[in-house]
């Protein structure tokens, strides 16, 4: 969906430079075409199993994004009432909807239960406690699924890590056939689920099918006390290839993998993608405010940081860097090289602040636009105002023609919630 035609770096049929000369830097632009290949992808790699795909919406949470997954059949996967008012506004259908998360408040899970929404995830027992206390003042039932920890390494980054002991997500695996006994007795938040999520950009599915096993266990546990669990939601962190040269186990591979463990389970499924849905879809423009040399390299320094895409400071993440306009170009996004390396820094006054280090390159000129890639999920969600810098535009490209699907934050929407 991104590559170089006569040079130029286009998304679908449109030139990237036309968005930055029209739009503006920094901006993220998605591809339509891709976010809807990759959610086909996991609906035919999964096809035996029929799973509920419920998007994981804090990888990107435009609402036009959100609306597109809508209209592919997708649920969802909210992990606060933010989140939640983003899909209602869409018009999802709740009982498409999970609200998972490990810190609900109380407020938020009125808003659930106003919303009937199709499954809470529970991640303690107090959490269930206070559910089960909030759903019988309503008089109102709610289907629940508890969140299990069951103890195994993803084999992932340690921030993007979930399903291994001592993590503050979900209830111990020692500890749940205690919280299900205690589930047996409530008649309003009503257990039937049980769910995990082991963490995100796993590797390969041997982590996976080691916790479906343990939850399978759970499942009979469960019935053994009297509580017939009809569901299992095994989570999202199917991988994405960051690195030219990096190779992951496909969904594909991960739907090979649990398909014996469940076909014949009776027992329904959910999946939770985020990542594999959006992140290859997207990009973020920005562009070379200044060129300047230290120490033996050349340093970049562009009007997009740590701001617009926190992954490189927070996890040391590798994103793709490369030019719009590359002449030499034969390979998509194979950007022309010259000997010194560049790194490429934002305009934050943070040392973190780099979007890549040690880049081959093209010499850059103040004035260049580069595209950073695979910016599509966890970018705009996790950008902030640090520094005072306005949040930038999305944009949505839809085979020749874009749209704006969130417009430039100005100097004005900075102050407009404060008071002096
Ligand atoms: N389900 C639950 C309960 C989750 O916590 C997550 C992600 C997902 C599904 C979706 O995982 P995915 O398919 O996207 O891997 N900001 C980090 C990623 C944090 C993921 C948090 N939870 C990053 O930029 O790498």
């Amino acid at each position: 969906m991104f590559a170089y035609h006569r040079g130029q770096l286009h998304c679908e049929r449109v030139p990237l430079a036309d968005i930055a000369a029209q739009v503006g830097t920094p901006a993220y632009v998605y591809s339509r075409t891709r976010i809807e290949e990759n959610y086909s992808h996991i609906v035919q790699a999964f096809a035996e199993l029929d799973p509920l795909i419920c998007y994981a919406v804090k990888a990107n949470s435009n609402l036009a994004v959100l609306a597109l997954l809508r209209d592919l059949g997708s649920g969802f996967d909210v992990v606060s009432g933010g989140e939640l008012y983003r899909v209602m506004y869409i018009g999802a259908d709740p009982a498409r909807v999970a609200f998972a998360g490990a810190g609900k408040t109380e407020h938020e899970l009125i808003y659930a239960l106003d919303c009937n929404v199709g499954e809470i995830n529970v991640e303690s027992a107090q959490e269930l406690d206070v559910l089960e206390q909030l759903a019988s003042q309503r008089g109102q039932a709610t289907r629940v699924a508890l969140r299990v920890n069951p103890g195994v390494d993803p084999h992932t980054h340690h921030h993007i890590s979930t399903g291994h002991a001592g993590s503050k997500f979900g209830i111990d695996l020692d500890q749940v056939p205690r919280v299900l006994e205690q589930a047996a007795q409530y008649k309003h938040a009503r257990v039937q689920g049980l769910h995990i999520h082991i963490g995100s950009q796993i590797p390969n599915p041997t982590p996976l099918v080691e916790a479906v096993r343990k939850l399978l266990d759970l499942v009979e546990d469960a019935q053994r006390i009297g509580i017939a669990v009809e569901g299992l939601d095994i989570g999202g962190g199917f991988p994405v290839a960051y690195r030219e040269d990096e190779t992951f186990a496909t969904v594909q591979d991960f739907a090979r993998a649990v398909k014996p463990l469940l076909k014949n389970s009776g027992l329904t499924m959910r999946i939770e993608p985020g990542r594999r849905i959006v992140a290859d879809a997207g990009i973020l423009l920005c562009q070379v405010q200044f060129v300047k040399h230290s120490a033996g390299r050349r340093i970049a320094v562009t009007d997009a940081g740590m701001n617009t895409l926190i992954r490189p400071a927070l996890y040391d993440a590798y994103h793709n860097i490369v030019p719009l306009h590359c002449p030499q170009a034969d390979e998509p996004l194979r950007a022309a090289t010259s000997n010194e390396l560049t790194d490429i820094a934002g305009p934050i006054c943070e040392s973190s602040d780099y979007l890549g280090r040690e880049r081959a390159l093209p010499e850059l000129e103040r004035g260049d636009v580069l595209a950073v890639m695979n910016a599509g999920a966890y970018s705009a969600t996790m950008a902030s105002n640090y520094n005072s810098r306005p949040r930038p535009p999305e944009v949505l490209i839809e085979k020749d023609t874009y749209r704006i699907i969130r417009r430039r934050e100005t100097w004005d929407d900075l102050l407009a919630t404060e008071l002096a």
